[in-house]
């Protein structure tokens, strides 16, 4: 087991992005990339494990049942990519069989330098694996793994938890065609989708009764404080869940519960927000089974395989680049 991690070169910037998000003229928004700093990595965990957020256990139940097949149907020699890691919690299963057939290398790729950690000591100890985590954004970092790759390896990358979702619909097209671009034919990715469900359920999963996913959201602008230096007085903004029914999905929204004016001095910038006026955090889209063949075919792969969760809607889908 070896594990080695190559720290962040930051091809991104928090005070401009908290600038321009909250100076647009319409609706306010801060990327959902920032959600996940130490605390709100360590507050993802916990709303992995809340009743009323099904999501994190219908990839997990799909992961360690189909493992084996997920893995015969990936030709060899492989090394595996995962976009945006998290813990790796869910992903030892489909470590584990593949390091039952051959010595492994996986590459999580992570913006979150906490997840990033946490994700190379939950996998260290699989028999026959190698970790080289990238502290990156999704593409940088799958650019570099593509880099290492050997004379006919191929790679296997896995983007897990529905993030895909985080992308509006045309976004994630091209996302995944870029993903495309990086990959040779046969290449694959095994892609995890939430599917469409009652509005009820989707508010619950979103803002859960005890307050964990409301902590996770308004940590962002705890973390512009901590980071920016900014003045938001917490208790004067409240988490919300919305349904987009247009754009079928769920948006996490901060609402400002007065008449406000916040000062971010490192990003030069002071903020007027009116009550009731929303920033808007992270949207989730949620897709219909049907539609993750035309999605696929878009963006250069095609759908081999899809499995579909019995106990919550959600579709972990096997593409091969084409
Ligand atoms: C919704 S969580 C999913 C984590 C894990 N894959 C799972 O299924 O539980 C999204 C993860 O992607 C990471 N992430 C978000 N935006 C990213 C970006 N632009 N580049 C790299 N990682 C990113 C976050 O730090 C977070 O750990």
């Amino acid at each position: 087991m070896l594990v080695h991690s190559i720290p962040t070169n930051a091809g991104y910037d928090f005070a401009s992005d908290v600038r321009a998000g909250l100076t647009r003229p319409d609706q306010k928004e801060l990327p959902s990339k920032y959600l996940y700093d130490d605390v709100g990595s360590a507050l993802f965990e916990v709303i992995s494990h809340l009743p009323e957020y099904g999501l994190t256990r219908a990839d997990e139940r799909l992961l360690r049942r189909h493992a084996k097949e997920i893995v015969e149907r990936v030709p060899g020699p492989v090394a595996v990519a995962e976009l945006g890691s998290g813990s790796g919690k869910k992903t030892r299963w489909l470590l584990e069989a593949f390091c039952r057939r051959q010595r492994t290398s996986y590459y999580p790729v992570e913006i979150s330098h906490a997840a990033l950690v946490m994700c190379e000591r939950e996998l260290s100890d699989i028999d026959a694996i190698s970790i080289v985590g990238f502290e990156r954004e999704y593409l940088d970092g799958l650019l570099e793994v593509a880099a290492y790759r050997k004379p006919g390896q191929h790679l296997c990358v896995l983007f897990l938890g529905s993030t895909i979702g985080n992308f509006d619909r045309a976004a994630g097209v091209d996302f995944l065609a870029e993903v495309r671009s990086i990959l040779q034919p046969d290449d694959s990715l095994l892609l995890g989708t939430d599917l469409e469900k009652s509005g009820s359920q989707l508010l619950q999963a979103y803002d859960d009764e005890l307050g964990v996913t409301a902590a996770f959201n308004l940590n962002l602008l705890a973390r512009v404080n901590r980071e920016l230096a900014a003045d938001f007085a917490l208790d004067h903004f409240e988490h919300t869940a919305r349904i987009n029914s247009e754009a079928r999905s769920v948006e996490m929204h901060l609402v400002s519960k007065r008449h406000q004016v916040v000062s971010i001095p490192m990003a030069e910038v002071v903020v007027e927000f009116q009550e009731g006026e929303t920033i808007w955090t992270e949207s989730s889209h949620k897709y219909s089974s049907d539609e993750i063949f035309d999605t696929a075919r878009k963006a250069g792969f095609r759908c081999e395989v899809q499995w579909i969760d019995e106990q919550w809607p959600f579709a972990e889908n096997l593409l091969i680049a084409e």
